[in-house]
């Protein structure tokens, strides 16, 4: 009985390791957490400034209702990364930030998200 429960227990273990996604270093949690604080303080200027977000408790009037538009990982990150009209680009947010922030963003939210954008960036 026991010999078999440690089996079990063995056999647990391996199937969450796999089911891991390998993209995310760090597990969900940490990532929107990281997230929200750079939705929130990081961030130069604040996305909450010109963004109504709900998880987040910002009513910017500025830009679109986030929590309208349902933005996807790959739209928040082209929108950092890039600018879209008045919001300039984001250049003092690392990777990581930026990654975290487009998980926080889409999975509040409900937004698509990507599992596979870390290898598109690999490959550009
Ligand atoms: C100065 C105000 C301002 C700030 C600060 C700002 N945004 Fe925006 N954002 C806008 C405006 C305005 C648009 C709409 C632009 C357009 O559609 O032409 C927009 C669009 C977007 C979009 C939609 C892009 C698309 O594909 O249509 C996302 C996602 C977004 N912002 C996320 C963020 C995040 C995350 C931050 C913080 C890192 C942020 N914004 C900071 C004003 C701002």
């Amino acid at each position: 009985m026991i010999h078999s429960l440690s089996r079990l227990g063995a056999f647990t273990a391996v199937t969450f390791a796999l089911a891991a996604p390998a993209a995310f270093a760090q597990s969900n949690d940490e990532m929107l957490e990281l997230g929200r604080e750079v939705f929130l303080e990081r961030a130069e200027p604040a996305c909450g400034l010109c963004h109504t977000l709900a998880d987040a408790e910002t009513d910017g009037g500025i830009g679109p209702i986030l929590d309208e538009l349902q933005p996807s990982t790959d739209q928040v990150r082209l929108a950092v990364t890039l600018g879209v009209g008045p919001m300039q680009p984001y250049t003092d947010l690392s990777e990581e930030e930026i990654e975290a922030l487009a998980f926080y963003v889409a999975t509040v939210t409900g937004g698509t998200v990507s599992e596979e954008e870390e290898d598109a960036e690999a490959a550009e």
